[in-house]
């Protein structure tokens, strides 16, 4: 297993470019399997994840070619309903299949997402939707089992806003019969980016990025060309980069309106950051002040920017009460945090976060993609050197980021095993 290496202390300095986003890429490769056709996506992510959800389409039948940033999708031919377990243990996100394989095929058989290190990750709500649209949901031997004759437009109203729940229901009910309306959607950028791609392909949908999703079902969608939007959780990481290294660094191809959130928390630590059109300039300084924040679903500050700001706070100048309150277990940091010598009192879903002059590099172990990115942002800033191992939790979801990292000036290089 490959590990990163990080010699601390570097100021970053200079330009990067933020990659197309994880979260948009999944669901919108996904929606390919709703058209009978060539569909081209372009700026999508070289990451592992996206190489699974790859692998899982063309297992289901379709036709795949990638060049590069574009990947085109030809889902004329979907034979196979099922989505096997050793794919789907893989990737969570594959439940995501689910949806469209119902309104294309009328069944679909998908293996239950285990659970994973942040939380039990119900998909509850995913069926509860799926099921007020008319399919009839089994859960045998480790598999959801749906069929469905005809998919008929309902009201659906989901206990929390789940942005794949969102995703997955709004798939299936743009081929259904009649209107559909999701309450308490997610208001996620990502839902705005797919249902822009679903209309694009003739869907009739109003209020994404709203709390309230209304579809008006249409017989066949047609294939479409479209552009992943900029990852607004790469990008808030290497913003938080800057800020940390005390350096003043501008992100290219950037959407700041995604991270209004962050971008206030960081402006209130005493960071510079100065938005030109789809470029951040982000300045840091050497008095951060500690801030609050608590995570929530959008346009709250998001469960995945958790973990990086408390690398943030764990060196500023004061105390900083972080909480967690979209999942249930995304404290897993800390411990190896604690192990660099930050101060950290976790209390429930609160985290109390004191900060210290310095940490200090040492031996680490990524436990998720954004606990993984957390770790590197604290050896960019300990005093010695930071070996972070398993960093495919890191591949899954950030484009070459030691590579991002080293070419802002950073001491960073990955160690093949
Ligand atoms: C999406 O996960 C993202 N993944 C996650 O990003 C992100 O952290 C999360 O949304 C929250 O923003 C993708 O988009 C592929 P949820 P998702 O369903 O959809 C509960 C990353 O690092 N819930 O919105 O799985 C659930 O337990 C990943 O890129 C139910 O109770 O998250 C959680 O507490 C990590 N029943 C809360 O909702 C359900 O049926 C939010 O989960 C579904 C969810």
């Amino acid at each position: 297993m490959d590990k990163i290496i990080v010699e601390g202390g570097r100021a970053l300095t200079g330009e990067v470019n933020i990659s197309g986003a994880k979260n948009a890429a999944l669901p919108i490769l996904v929606s390919s399997l709703l058209t009978d056709g060539l569909c081209t996506f372009s700026n999508v992510p070289n990451l592992k994840d996206i190489e699974s959800i790859k692998l899982l389409l063309s297992h289901l039948g379709a036709k795949i070619e990638t060049d590069g940033d574009v990947v085109k999708i030809d889902a004329s031919n979907i034979l196979n309903h099922e989505a096997p377990y050793d794919l789907v243990r893989k990737m969570r996100a594959s439940i995501l299949v689910l949806g469209p394989l119902i309104a294309r095929l009328k069944k679909a058989r998908v293996s239950l997402p285990g659970g994973c290190a942040i939380g039990a990750r119900p998909i509850n709500l995913h069926l509860k939707g799926l099921a007020c649209l008319g399919a009839s949901i089994e859960l045998k031997h480790g598999y959801v089992e749906a069929y469905a004759k005809k998919l008929k437009g309902s009201e659906i109203y989901l206990d929390v806003a789940t942005v794949t729940g969102t995703e997955n229901i709004m798939m299936a009910a743009v081929l259904a019969k009649g209107s559909t309306v999701i309450h308490n959607a997610a208001r996620e950028p990502e839902i705005i980016a797919l249902a822009d791609v679903l209309k694009k392909m003739g869907a009739d949908i109003h209020g994404a990025g709203t709390s309230a999703i209304t579809i008006m079902g249409v017989s066949s969608l047609s294939p479409v060309s479209v552009s992943i939007i900029p990852d607004r959780i790469e990008t808030g990481t290497l913003m938080v980069a800057a800020v940390l290294t005390g350096g003043d660094v501008k992100l290219l191809g950037a959407e700041p309106d995604h991270l209004e959130a962050v971008i206030h928390k960081l402006s209130l630590t005493g960071a510079k950051i100065k938005i030109d059109g789809k470029n951040i300039r982000v300045k840091g300084i050497d008095n951060i002040a500690s801030v609050d924040v608590k995570t929530l679903p959008y346009p709250g500050f998001p469960s995945d920017m958790q973990a990086q700001f408390m690398v943030l706070m764990s060196v500023a100048g004061g105390l900083s009460l972080i909480f967690e309150t979209v999942f249930e277990n995304r404290f897993i940091h800390v411990g190896e945090l604690k192990r660099m010598g930050a101060d950290i009192t976790v209390a429930g879903n609160a985290a109390m976060v004191k900060g210290v002059k310095m940490l200090s590099g040492a031996p680490v172990m990524a436990s998720d993609l954004r606990a993984g990115a957390s770790l590197i942002l604290a050896g960019l800033v300990a005093r010695g050197k930071t070996e972070v191992n398993r960093v495919y939790h890191l591949d899954r979801g950030y484009e070459a980021l030691e590579e991002k990292f080293a070419g802002l000036g950073a001491a960073i290089k990955r160690v093949k095993e």
